[in-house]
């Protein structure tokens, strides 16, 4: 079984609620997700000195996608210490893909470079009809991590359903970034087709994705710190077990 690490997802569009957050799960968790919304309002070196000043790592979740040159740079101006995982899209290109890897290589800190395969707000119609690509969306997913893994990228984010396909196309080490996790005691809210902690490690998820059930816990658990304690120890129960 991976050893699998917890990432909150920090869906505020506020520097202080995230200072808050992160103050208090800093010491439980490995790191944070930080995405578009609090990187425009607060700016990126606010939010990663924010993040790293508390011992916490940075997952940028940016998910760059430009010419390959626009892509090299933002991804150097984006290597702060402190940031150790970073996304762009697949659909960029392989060309685009070896200039992210290129730029994270030529960084001090070399993040992991992570690609977005299919948005899960794409369906069916929208993959083929709007976009006019053919096949499954899956099909699709593991097309573009086949494609990742050629152009050096270390992994990709996908659901936790996937994780066992992804890394029998792509190998063991290559890494998977699984959102769509919800313990068995959280509300599960807007997603779908989710699986507890626990079996999302026991399918072999390097990293989870975690907001509300950690963020908002319901309040029999207890502090958002509680919350996390408490899903640490069922990955380790089922680690054990
Ligand atoms: O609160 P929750 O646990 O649902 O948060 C999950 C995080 O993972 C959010 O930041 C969400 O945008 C992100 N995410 C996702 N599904 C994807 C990709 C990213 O839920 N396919």
């Amino acid at each position: 079984m991976a050893d699998t690490k917890i990432l909150v997802a920090l869906d505020v569009s506020n520097i202080e609620q995230a200072r808050t957050m992160i103050r208090e799960l800093a010491p439980h968790v490995f790191g944070f997700k930080v995405g578009l919304e609090l990187c425009s309002a607060a700016g990126v070196p606010t939010v990663v000195n924010g993040i790293s000043d508390q011992g916490g790592a940075v997952f940028l979740d940016l998910k760059f996608k430009d010419i390959p040159n626009t892509v090299y740079g933002a991804v150097k101006a984006s290597c702060r210490p402190g940031v150790f995982m970073m996304n762009v899209h697949c659909d960029g290109g392989s060309e685009m893909m070896k200039a992210a890897v290129k730029a994270a290589r030529e960084s001090d800190n070399t993040p992991l470079m992570i690609g977005v395969t299919v948005l899960t707000s794409v369906d069916l119609s929208t993959l083929n009809d709007e976009m006019r690509v053919s096949g499954t969306i899956q099909e699709q997913a593991v097309h573009l991590a086949l494609l990742a893994k050629g152009a050096g990228l270390n992994g990709i984010v996908c659901s936790p359903h996937e994780v066992r396909a992804i890394k029998q196309a792509c190998g063991e080490s290559f890494v998977t970034v699984v959102p769509g996790v919800r313990p068995a005691w959280a509300v599960t809210g807007d997603q779908k087709r989710v699986m507890t902690p626990a079996e999302a490690a026991a399918q072999g998820a390097d990293f989870l994705v975690i907001g509300r059930p950690i963020t908002n816990p319901p309040t029999e658990v207890g502090s958002p710190a509680d919350a996390a304690r408490k899903i640490v120890e069922e990955i380790k129960m089922a680690v054990v077990g």
